[in-house]
């Protein structure tokens, strides 16, 4: 289990937190020319943003998380959605070797999928513990959801950073591997492990965010050990309110990077 993303973190991620234009799952399906025979993995799949899409593109879905809430929300959201073709497994990327194990000695998926979430495995002994599980033009997706809500270069972004660095007494700086050196660190790991063809693929689009999905948003990435219990909330979302130009829509400008990378 991760203290991260459980409890009430995983509710309001479940809820408010952006997914993935279509044009994403366009994208990995050309790539990997899925086809309806096909299995593919949803390694740290959250509650279900990519998962459950995917779904009604292939023969079956796992979707793998450490964190029990999010696995449950996912399972949950699929079921909601007729979704009868995913599995959910809880495991982290160390567990990716067991799952080779369970799948047998021929190479059957067609892709993994990590989504937002690479900057908590060990990148380098995925990649290559992944490697024989793919079948012919399979390989590994890295999605990286945009910049998050603290970081953008915006008057609203940058009085909310300024307003959250004085309540966590800290600097707010982690990219979550969205920036473009953690993506060209990935693309160098893949192609030193052997992966071919690597390359990235961009989805732009501007967003508007209402004040409520602005501040649920944000409560989907505050560690759960630190988002402030449910009785501190209203004073909190306040503060917040107070400290941001007086909008009623919030923009944002989002960039859905794909990063690629396949077996020969
Ligand atoms: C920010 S969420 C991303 C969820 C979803 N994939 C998305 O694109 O929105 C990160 C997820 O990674 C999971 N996670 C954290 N450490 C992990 C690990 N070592 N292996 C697999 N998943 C992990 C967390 O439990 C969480 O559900």
């Amino acid at each position: 289990m991760t203290v991260g993303f459980s409890g009430d973190v995983a509710e309001y991620y479940a809820r408010f937190r952006r997914g993935y234009p279509e044009q994403v799952l366009d994208a990995l399906a050309e790539y990997f020319a899925l086809d309806p025979d096909d299995l593919v993995l949803d390694l740290g799949c959250g509650t279900g943003q990519l998962a459950v899409p995917l779904a009604s593109r292939v023969r079956s879905v796992i979707g793998m998380d450490p964190e029990p809430d999010m696995l449950r929300l996912a399972r949950e959201a699929a079921l909601r959605q007729g979704v009868g073709n995913a599995t959910w497994v809880l495991g982290a990327d160390s567990d990716v070797p067991a799952l080779g194990a369970l799948l047998g000695r021929a190479p059957s998926l067609a892709m993994t999928v990590v989504g937002q979430a690479l900057h908590w495995m060990r990148h380098e002994d995925l990649f290559r513990e992944l490697l024989p599980l793919f079948r012919a033009g399979g390989g590994v997706a890295v999605v990286a959801n945009g910049t998050p809500l603290w970081l953008q270069d915006s008057a609203w972004s940058r009085a909310l950073r300024m307003r959250l660095e004085r309540h966590f007494e800290t600097e707010l700086t982690a990219s979550c591997g969205t920036a473009e050196q953690d993506r060209l660190r990935y693309a160098r790991t893949l192609e030193a492990v052997g992966y071919a063809d690597v390359r990235t693929t961009t989805v732009s689009y501007d967003d508007e965010l209402t004040f409520e999905e602005l501040i649920g948003s944000l409560y989907s990435a505050i560690p759960a050990n630190q988002l402030p219990p449910p009785s501190r909330r209203p004073a909190f979302a306040d503060g917040i309110r107070e400290a941001l130009p007086q909008e009623e829509r919030f923009t944002e400008h989002v960039e859905v990077s794909v990063l690629l990378g396949r077996v020969g």
